[in-house]
């Protein structure tokens, strides 16, 4: 029986979805997941989500180095924000890292408490992510982070891009993935362009936030599939 692929386009609907023995694929393109990915495959060893500042200040006093990001913006007292270009810096191979975000975060763990397995996806390692599930021969659910319980166009269309690599052996139950399979595949040959007048591209441009955005929609730049193992995610 062919394996299935469906798409949760919010947190706020992961109660709708049956996860029992599926694997989520959490995605969050802007920038939480594809930060997570280029931090692993720069050599950072472990990166633990969390969902509050308080958790995340406690694993910094605990020796952690530390990343939270509010609204798009670093917050003070924090080592890092959330830009993926904060990750490739050679001195943090090795290190563990405590993470919260926006919305990132909370996808990942509401993933966590429902899905057999947690895999983070980006556009930076979707190849990667497309293979590894494929692997390991379960149903698929990927949770999009989206913006405060709203769909967002980024997310969704990383959902899409998943599905056009799965379509041919996964089936397609819900028309959640027809909808974010669509989306991919009117805007997959200029996504810049496509998601230009996206709401979080426009709140990151305003934040003179540009270079973060063109590389966060690049496809196939890592090789890597952070996995969560416990409460950290470690390379798959
Ligand atoms: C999020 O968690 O929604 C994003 O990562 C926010 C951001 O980094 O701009």
């Amino acid at each position: 029986m062919k394996k299935t692929i469906d798409v949760c386009l919010s947190p706020d609907l992961v109660h709708l979805y049956d996860f029992d023995g599926k694997v989520a694929v959490v995605v969050d393109v802007l920038r939480a997941t594809s930060c997570m990915t280029t931090a692993l495959a720069h050599g950072v060893e472990g990166i633990v989500p969390v969902e509050t500042l308080e958790e995340c200040e406690q694993l910094g006093k605990e020796g952690y180095l530390t990343a939270a990001e509010r609204n798009g913006e670093k917050l003070e007292g924090f080592n890092f924000g959330n830009s993926p270009f904060s990750y490739m810096d050679e001195t943090l191979k090795r290190k563990s890292i405590a993470v919260t975000t926006t919305n990132g975060t909370r996808a990942i763990h509401l993933a966590k408490v429902r899905a057999d397995e947690v895999v983070i996806g980006s556009f930076l390692n979707l190849k990667a992510v497309s293979n590894y599930v494929q692997n390991i021969d379960k149903d698929v659910i990927v949770v999009c982070a989206g913006w405060k319980g709203r769909v967002n166009l980024e997310d969704s269309m990383f959902a899409g891009a998943l599905v056009a690599e799965l379509q041919s052996t996964y089936s397609l139950e819900l028309d959640a993935s027809k909808i974010a399979l669509s989306l991919y595949e009117a805007g997959k040959h200029d996504k810049l362009a496509f998601l230009s007048d996206c709401n979080h591209i426009k709140r990151l441009q305003k934040l003179n936030i540009q270079k973060d955005i063109e590389f966060c929609l690049e496809e196939n730049v890592y090789n890597v599939v952070p996995i969560l193992e416990g409460n950290r995610l470690i390379l798959g």
